[in-house]
C-alpha cells in the first residue's frame, strides 16, 4: 500500500482529482468505480473543474459505483445516484449509458445484486476504484462482522452507519437501513484502488486499517492486500 501524506482537505481532493485525471488521460475507456459521501465532493468539483478547461474527457469512460441504498428510487434527493448526478455527472460529458449504480429501489434486491455483479465483470472489472471508509473502517456498505460479502450484496447497515449517515438525512429514522453494495471481491479485483481518509474522526480506525492485523472487523484493512493501491489522507501528519 503506498501513502500519500497531506496536510488537508484541499490538499487530499487535490492529490486525489489528479490520480483520477491522469487514469482517464492515459486509459479514455477507463471504468471508472466511484464512491459517495461528504469526502469526495471536493475530488468531484475539481474533476469538473478539469473537464470544464479542457483538461479531461470522459466522453468513452464507464463509470460504476459501489453501492445505493435500498428503498431510495433515484429522484430522491438522498439517493447516491442523485448525489453523483448533482456533484459529478451534470458538470462532466459522461455518457449517461455509460453511468451505472445499482437500483435501491429494485423490487429484488438480491437479483439487482446479481445483475450488477454481472455487469461489473462484463466491463471486464473495473480499472480504478475510489472508495472513502465510514467510521466503523467500513468501504461502500461492506460493514465490520464474522465475514465480508464477496460479491454485490443486500447489505444490512449496523447501528453505527445508520448513526454516523443520518447527518444527511432529516430524521434518523429516515436512514434506509439496507444498501445494496459491491463485495469485497468486487473492490479487490479493481486494477487500481485510491482511498481517500480525511478528518481526526477516522484517525484512529485509519492506523488500525492501514498498519494492524487484516480483520473482517475493519474491512478497510483488507486493502492492505491489494497489490496498486494509494491511501492519501491527513491522518498521518
Ligand atoms: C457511506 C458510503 C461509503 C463512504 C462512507 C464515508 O457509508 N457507503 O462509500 O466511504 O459513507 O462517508 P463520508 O465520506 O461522508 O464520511
Amino acid at each position: 500500500m503506498k501513502i500519500v501524506k497531506v496536510k488537508s482537505y484541499e490538499e487530499m481532493s487535490s492529490v486525489v482529482a489528479d490520480l483520477i485525471i491522469a487514469e482517464v488521460n492515459a486509459n479514455p475507456k477507463t471504468v471508472l468505480g466511484l464512491a459517495t459521501g461528504s469526502t469526495p465532493v471536493g475530488v468531484y468539483k475539481l474533476i469538473a473543474e478539469a473537464y470544464k478547461k479542457g483538461e479531461v474527457d470522459f466522453s468513452q469512460v464507464t463509470t460504476v459505483n459501489l453501492d445505493e441504498y435500498c428503498g431510495l428510487s433515484s429522484d430522491n434527493p438522498q439517493s447516491y445516484r442523485y448525489y453523483m448526478n448533482e456533484n459529478l455527472f451534470k458538470h462532466i460529458n459522461v455518457n449517461k449509458a455509460n453511468i451505472h449504480i445499482p437500483d435501491g429501489a429494485a423490487s429484488d434486491p438480491f437479483a439487482e445484486a446479481e445483475r450488477y455483479e454481472s455487469l461489473i465483470e462484463s466491463l471486464g472489472g473495473i480499472d480504478l476504484q475510489l472508495l472513502g471508509m465510514g467510521h466503523n473502517g467500513h468501504i461502500a456498505f461492506i460493514e465490520p462482522g464474522g465475514e465480508l460479502p464477496a460479491k454485490t450484496h443486500q447489505a444490512r447497515l449496523t447501528e453505527q452507519t445508520i448513526k454516523a449517515n443520518s447527518r444527511f438525512f432529516k430524521e434518523s429514522e429516515e436512514v434506509p437501513v439496507s444498501a445494496i453494495s459491491m463485495g469485497i471481491k468486487t473492490i479487490m479485483n479493481a486494477g487500481k484502488i485510491i482511498f481517500a481518509v480525511n478528518g481526526n474522526q477516522k484517525c484512529e480506525v485509519l492506523k488500525k486499517a492501514l498498519f494492524g492485523p487484516v480483520t473482517t472487523m475493519i474491512p478497510a484493512s483488507v486493502l492492505q492486500m491489494h497489490n496498486n493501491a494509494v491511501t492519501v489522507t491527513d491522518c498521518l501528519n
